[in-house]
């Protein structure tokens, strides 16, 4: 998709932090991240979230920051009630992550992934139009593009969309749907493309590899690797994707940008980082992968992103998994127990 006109030709300059922000998907783990980061700018955040995989537990950095539990709304963005919050707080700024993120899952369920990604993405954003929202900050994924040759990476934002599943066809459907949005209505958006996002409070069954292999390792468990494990991901620190997102909510829409560390790395050189931080030898069981259509290689051109918002990565990867596996074990030693801080933002306390 051409990056568009509308959205990139607008001033880049950067403003004061928004006032009122607005987080779906607030309470999962790219969002308790981005909350945490935008209320230390000083703005004031809200989270929509149904709480189908996100947890109370991990707003408990963000209620250290001040959120309490009047700011979160436990509610579907594919509903009209959900979106209320939308229509009657306005805020300046929606983030909107909220969405059914997993690959495997799509595949299992297409249409729960479409109900969420697709029609509860244009619900957010009609409501976004007529609360008059000035900007929309929205999560989409590198499997927009589907699968591209190696001599193609790193995949840069007007490479043509051309995703081979359910997930990826969902995300960029919504992708298309902000442009028009944009054309139709003048809203302005910034669709920024994740690669594979990893970091502390990742979690469920179907999470990203360096989770699955931290918790493996920690637990004694053999670690499953899928194929050869030759296959590459362009992995990012969740604390850069916050810091991204924390940027690109002061300035005005950019259309689409890679939010990615431009960088290739195998699933076995995974194995071998976390191994490594993790002080565990042991070797992997290789599996057949168990689904079709597999993206083989990916990387995504971060250029945009720096010379629009001034946005790098700073967390390098060995960093971030010895990052990862510090926090790991800290959990493990805590037990299940919800932070002091967490025990304020009660479920059944949060608003409808
Ligand atoms: N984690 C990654 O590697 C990655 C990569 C690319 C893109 N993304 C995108 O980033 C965003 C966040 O993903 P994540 O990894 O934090 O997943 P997550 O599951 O931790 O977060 C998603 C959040 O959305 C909420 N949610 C789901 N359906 C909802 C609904 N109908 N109404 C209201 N809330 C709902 C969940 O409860 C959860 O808190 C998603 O849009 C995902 O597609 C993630």
């Amino acid at each position: 998709m051409d990056v568009p006109d509308h959205a990139a030709g607008v001033d880049q300059s950067p403003s004061l932090a928004p006032r009122r922000v607005l987080v779906t998907g607030g309470a999962g783990f790219v969002g308790s991240h981005v909350v945490a980061r935008l209320m230390l700018m000083g703005s004031q955040v809200r989270v929509l979230d149904n709480f189908s995989t996100g947890r109370l537990e991990n707003l408990a950095d963000a209620a250290y920051g001040g959120l309490t539990e009047a700011d979160v709304f436990s509610a579907d963005i594919r509903t009209p009630e959900g979106v209320k919050i939308i229509d009657e707080w306005q805020p300046e700024v929606v983030v909107h992550l909220a969405a059914q993120p997993s690959v495997p899952a799509a595949g299992r369920s297409p249409l729960y992934d479409a109900d969420v990604n697709v029609f509860g993405t244009v619900n957010v954003l009609d409501a976004c139009v007529r609360s008059g929202v000035r900007l929309v900050v929205n999560a989409a994924s590198s499997a927009v593009f589907g699968s591209v040759s190696v001599d193609e990476l790193p995949v840069a934002e007007d490479h043509p969309m051309a995703p081979v599943g359910p997930y990826g066809i969902s995300k960029a459907t919504a992708v298309h749907y902000l442009d028009w949005y944009g054309r139709q209505h003048g809203l302005a958006y910034t669709s920024m493309v994740l690669s594979n996002v990893y970091g502390p409070r990742q979690g469920g069954s179907d999470c990203g590899v360096v989770s699955l292999m931290t918790e493996g390792l920690l637990d004694g468990r053999q670690v499953v690797i899928y194929d050869d494990g030759k296959q590459t991901r362009d992995f990012i620190h969740v604390s850069d994707v916050a810091e991204a997102v924390a940027i690109a909510s002061h300035h005005d829409g950019v259309g689409m940008v890679n939010i990615a560390s431009g960088r290739q790395l195998s699933v076995n050189e995974v194995y071998q980082a976390v191994q490594e931080a993790a002080g565990v030898a042991q070797a992997p069981r290789y599996e057949p992968l168990p689904w079709a259509g597999e993206i083989r290689n990916m990387s995504l051109d971060t250029r945009r992103a720096r010379d629009l918002l001034g946005w790098q990565p700073s967390v390098g990867f060995t960093e971030g998994v010895r990052m990862m596996v510090r926090d790991a074990r800290r959990r493990r030693k805590a037990g299940a127990q919800i932070m002091p801080a967490a025990r304020n933002l009660d479920p059944a306390l949060t608003n409808r």
